[in-house]
């Protein structure tokens, strides 16, 4: 969305049409509400930003066959390392010699994906925050391996869709997610303990700390699979860090299926 709102040519692969159409339908109506209000007074070049975006966006089914005509491939599919190395490695044979990949993970490490490939120096990380069309955060992230020109090339971009670029070393959690995710994780074991209710605490982080949404509000926000995931991949590569242990109340909310907003619950229901 933010690259096409920015005039990139962009094409969304997803492995079916079903998805690929919920995912326009979202992006239509999440670029009609950043129009309501950039073009507040002006609602006729609203409506034309909305159809120049729209018109720099294409879907496909097949990532091999658009592979060939693209300049950067930005990744953002489920956070398991085979997975993912199984499309670079695909990608990879089919991309031209120029083209950089980025993976968007917020929980693996990129040195470990570019392995997958043989453009170890055309790959880096770009991690953005939910909502992307309103957070102005990028991560860069330049791996040992990952060449000075590639890392420009992915800082430009980040300006170029708008946001405001950071770096960081390929370590886990990077910036944002290191410091966040054992704070949500801590909220929750105050929880667990049964020393403050989930909405007291929500309440806290709002009213004393000033943070727009609290740690159970977050945490729902981002999907409590996604932070199972974050979470307990950085547990088995430190076992014995208080702040990465796992959460016997995440992981039943996640078995149960419960996995926040997008299901309609997790730690609150959802209409
Ligand atoms: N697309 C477009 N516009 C959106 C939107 C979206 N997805 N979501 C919200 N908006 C717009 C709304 O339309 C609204 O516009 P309006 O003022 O003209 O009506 C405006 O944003 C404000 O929204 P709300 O009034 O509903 O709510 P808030 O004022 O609370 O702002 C928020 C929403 C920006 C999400 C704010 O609550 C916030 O900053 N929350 C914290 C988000 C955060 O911490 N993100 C990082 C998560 S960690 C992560 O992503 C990393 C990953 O690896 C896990």
């Amino acid at each position: 969305q933010v690259a096409a709102a920015s005039g990139h040519t962009v094409v969304l692969v997803d492995q079916s049409d079903e998805v690929l159409k919920k995912s326009t339908k979202g992006i239509e109506e999440s670029l009609k509400r950043v129009t309501k209000k950039k073009f507040a007074d002006k609602p006729e070049a609203g409506t034309e930003f909305v159809e120049k975006a729209l018109k720099n966006l294409t879907t496909s089914t097949d990532a091999v066959s658009v592979v060939h005509s693209t300049d950067l491939v930005i990744e953002a599919i489920v956070e398991n390392l085979e997975v993912k190395n199984e499309l670079f490695k695909r990608l990879d044979k089919f991309a031209p010699e120029h083209t950089i990949f980025a993976s968007n993970t917020s929980s693996l490490q990129i040195t470990k994906l570019a392995n997958s490939t043989t453009r170890q120096d055309r790959f880096g990380g770009l991690h953005f925050f939910n909502p992307v069309p309103l957070m102005k955060l990028v991560e860069v992230i330049k791996t040992p391996m990952t060449s000075q020109k590639t890392f420009e090339s992915l800082l430009d971009f980040s300006k170029a869709v708008g946001k405001s670029p950071v770096s960081c070393k390929d370590t886990p959690g990077f910036i944002v997610n290191r410091l966040l995710v054992p704070y949500m994780m801590e909220a929750v074991r105050l929880f667990e303990r049964g020393d403050a209710s989930k909405e007291d605490i929500d309440v806290a982080m709002k009213l004393g700390a000033g943070y727009p949404m609290g740690p159970f509000e977050l945490l729902d926000y981002v999907g409590l699979d996604t932070s199972k995931y974050i979470i307990d991949g950085w547990h088995s590569l430190e076992p014995n860090n208080p702040l990465f242990a796992p959460s016997p109340l995440l992981d039943k909310l996640v078995e149960e299926k419960k996995l926040g907003k997008k299901t309609g619950e997790g730690f609150y229901k959802y209409k």
